[in-house]
């Protein structure tokens, strides 16, 4: 763990509430993504070695980014690849503002290593987020690593008119990042996830896709599903979005289930509503990122996301068929410092394993 963190951030943050703390983060961070010697100073602290792969077409440094939540607002955008992240993925952005649920509505339990939350898609809306990333853009600020945006469905609007919504957001955002996350599957908005259902889907994906057809740069579009759909649905909504045109899968956003608690405490927090997430959601993201890749053979890339927080964790995703991977929870528990300790222990693994690159790892235990 990174000094900075540990002595400064980490110490006052445990005793404040878990939104309040993670504003606080995000302010510092926005502070410092717009200050170059503050930057440097993150970096020589946490600069991450080069352990490259090519997925989508474009040169990931290594292969761990930021996972969608964390910065909502594209707020610190500038930050993140300063503390080591390869890639970031903005939002859930919405095509309308919203408040979303009640506070409080983040918890954290740090004897289990995991989150709970029911933020709602808490965001701006897509113009004013575009606003922001346009002024960043003119700024000359925008972070020189690939930049995904994380779309989610508007809550006024029902799931009959959801293509169009999460289209519109797509137009919006279209220059503003390099890949697109259509989030189908987070539990906080009523009847989100019900549009992993097949016809829906294929309606979503087209829908943005006909946008896409109308701009340059044939921009990747992933599908990010839940950890709470059974595996043959899984399987069937994936073999839909693929043939609707889908470029990519991302497993898994959080669950609603609940392992056993092994205290009082720990029974408590699993009794707030909500999508979980952090080491308790771990096993279930690699299962579905192996049933995926077993089940579409390598057709398109898969995103690792779920209780990665160590070169353990990582590598298993990684060898069970992930192309990239993400982590949340693991920044709050631990820290930035997190993402060199992750990508060091990987590339050792990558130098000692005598494969001749990453790429070659990817799925290897599912030969
Ligand atoms: C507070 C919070 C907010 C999140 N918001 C989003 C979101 O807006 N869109 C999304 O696709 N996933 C969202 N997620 C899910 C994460 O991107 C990730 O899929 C999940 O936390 C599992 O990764 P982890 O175990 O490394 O945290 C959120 C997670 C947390 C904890």
């Amino acid at each position: 763990m990174g000094l900075p963190y540990r002595f400064l951030i980490r110490p006052s943050l445990r005793f404040i509430d878990s939104e309040k703390a993670h504003n606080l983060t995000i302010n510092i961070l926005t502070k410092m993504a717009e200050n170059r010697p503050a930057q440097k100073i993150l970096s020589s602290i946490y600069g991450t070695p080069n352990l490259p792969i090519t997925v989508f077409g474009k040169l990931f440094r290594h292969p761990l980014g930021l996972a969608a939540g964390f910065d909502k607002s594209a707020q610190a955008i500038g930050a993140w690849p300063a503390l080591g992240f390869s890639w970031v993925e903005y939002g859930g952005v919405t095509r309308y503002p919203q408040e979303g649920n009640a506070k409080p509505r983040m918890f954290r339990s740090n004897k289990d290593n995991a989150l709970i939350n029911r933020m709602g898609f808490n965001n701006p809306g897509a113009q004013k987020i575009r606003d922001t990333l346009t002024q960043r853009q003119i700024a000359g600020k925008w972070p020189n690593v690939p930049i995904a945006a994380n779309i989610g469905r508007s809550k006024t609007v029902d799931n009959d008119r959801a293509p169009n919504d999460y289209a519109e957001t797509f137009g919006l955002l279209y220059d503003f990042a390099d890949i697109f996350v259509l989030n189908v599957s987070s539990p906080n908005t009523p009847g989100l996830r019900a549009l992993q259902e097949d016809d829906h889907i294929r309606d979503v994906v087209r829908s943005c896709k006909s946008v896409r057809d109308r701009r340059s740069g044939l921009k990747p579009i992933l599908l990010k599903f839940s950890p709470d759909l059974p595996r043959d649905d899984l399987l069937s909504c994936a073999g839909a979005a693929l043939s609707a045109g889908v470029d990519g899968f991302i497993a898994s956003n959080t669950t609603i289930s609940r392992p056993p608690p092994n205290s009082t405490s720990s029974r408590n927090f699993y009794a707030e509503q909500g999508g979980l997430s952090g080491r308790p959601l771990h096993d279930k993201s690699i299962q579905m990122i192996g049933d995926l890749y077993d089940s579409i053979g390598g057709k398109v890339p898969i995103v690792g996301c779920g209780g990665i927080d160590s070169t353990e964790t990582a590598w298993n995703a990684i060898r069970n068929g992930s192309s990239l991977i993400q982590l949340y929870s693991a920044m709050v528990f631990q820290g930035p410092s997190v993402v060199k300790s992750i990508t060091k222990g990987l590339k050792s693994k990558i130098d000692n394993s005598g494969f001749t690159d990453l790429q070659e790892a990817v799925g290897y235990s599912r030969a």
